[in-house]
């Protein structure tokens, strides 16, 4: 790209193949990158010339063909740690999902610094993925959780934080919500859980796909990210965390590849990141995962981030315009304090029913509780239909969303 230049979403949209086709004989609009990104050719191309050029397993053959993809793979996991603002590959490691990582943090650093009387600190607006790994804890292990509130405008509300994060040990918060597009304060969380002795743990599945991330910035001690929402593949993520924390922490699952030794009455881990990389790893994946790393690299993160500002604002002012009261959209306003996941529900249509109907126009969003059902809660609702935006979308699939969201308004009218 241009340097300086503004992204060009008409330019990006050429790189995804499967933007080409159409779906019920109309061109499709994706607006469910929240769900899973679509992918460029560059990470299929990557992935397709590893299977048919360089495909061994990794980290075991001593011929040349396991030892470039072994290399290839190890090339990957230090482009997602300088992608991630790490200081050292060694502290990337990788698994499934953000699900799996943050299962990770749970199973291995929980187990070994949580029990009866700890406290853990989530949010009301997290995904189950940052929810159920912790309540198993509570559960096994009489960990106590509390919760930040979500107040009016779908910020988080910090007012009792000090109060909250009295005797807390670890903090653990989404970088960017699912279902209402709120950045929280990571910085502020983070010191203040730091000053109050705790360690503090970020679901980026949301953020890092579509902002500039540094982990040594932010401070943070534990960071997830998902490969399918970033361009990349399904199947891959990365948990990037302080090599001093992977090393005291235990292993996670068992099997090859992870250990150092192994006897009939014993076995030791091998060192970090492998120790938590149990068996085969998706080796396709993560060198995909790198080709998507390269690719928004290329693309540039703020310029990334400042055409979705420009275009959730677009969005939010066209919903609002067109639809008036008929809409409502949930989190905040301002599209600078937020990621471009716009929920929203039209008066007396279920969510089900908008994205049914939207389908029907090719707008592809995704309805229902975005396993946030707390949030949902929190919201008096049962479900959203909800838009998400990505590299690709422009001003005519926010038009086309709007549209669509027109007819189905009158297909519904009394
Ligand atoms: N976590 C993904 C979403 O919000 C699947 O849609």
């Amino acid at each position: 790209m241009t340097p300086g230049a503004e992204l060009d979403p008409a330019a990006v949209k050429k790189d995804f193949p499967l933007l080409e086709r159409e779906v019920h004989g109309r061109p499709v609009v994706y607006l469910d990158s929240a769900s899973s990104s679509q992918k460029p050719r560059v990470v299929l191309d990557a992935m397709q010339t590893y299977y048919e050029t360089t495909h061994a397993n990794v980290h075991r053959g001593v011929y040349a063909l396991a030892e470039q993809a072994t290399a290839q793979m190890e090339a990957a996991r230090a482009k997602v740690a300088r992608f991630l603002g790490a200081t050292s590959d060694r502290e990337v490691v990788f698994g499934k999902n953000v699900t799996e990582m943050l299962n990770l943090v749970a199973r291995t650093w929980g187990a070994a610094n949580l029990g009866p009387g700890d406290a853990v600190l989530l949010t009301e607006m997290e995904h189950h993925a940052n929810l159920v790994p912790w309540l198993m804890l509570a559960e096994e292990r009489g960990v106590e959780l509390r919760y930040l509130p979500v107040g009016d405008g779908g910020h988080l509300d910090l007012t009792d934080l000090e109060r909250l994060l009295d005797g807390v040990k670890l903090v653990s918060v989404t970088a960017m919500s699912n279902v209402l597009g709120t950045i929280p304060p990571l910085r502020r969380l983070i010191d203040a859980a730091h000053d109050a002795g705790a360690l503090v743990c970020v679901d980026g599945a949301q953020y890092t796909p579509h902002l500039p991330t540094d982990v040594g910035e932010l401070g943070c001690d534990f960071y997830a990210v998902t490969g399918h929402k970033m361009c990349g593949p399904t199947g891959v993520g990365a948990l990037w965390a302080r090599a001093e924390l992977l090393e005291a922490m235990p292993a996670f699952l068992g099997g090859g590849e992870m250990i150092r030794d192994v006897r009939l009455d014993g076995w030791e881990p091998t060192e970090i990141p492998w120790k938590f990389e149990a068996g085969t790893p998706p080796i396709a994946e993560i060198i995909g995962l790198g080709a998507a790393v390269d690719y928004l690299e290329g693309l540039g993160m703020d310029r990334v981030r400042a055409h979705e500002v420009s275009l959730t604002g677009y969005a939010l002012r066209a919903l609002t315009d067109r639809f008036g009261a008929g809409i409502e959209v949930h989190g905040p306003s301002e599209p600078a304090e937020r990621g471009g996941v716009i929920s929203f529900a039209l008066a007396g249509i279920h969510p089900h029913d908008v994205a049914q109907v939207l389908d029907q126009e090719s707008v592809c969003v995704r309805a229902g509780h975005h396993c946030a059902k707390p949030l949902m809660r929190r919201l008096g609702v049962a479900a959203t239909a909800r838009a998400s935006l990505y590299v690709y979308n422009d001003t005519a699939d926010v038009d086309a969303l709007v549209d669509a969201l027109a007819t189905t308004i009158e297909f519904f009218a009394p």
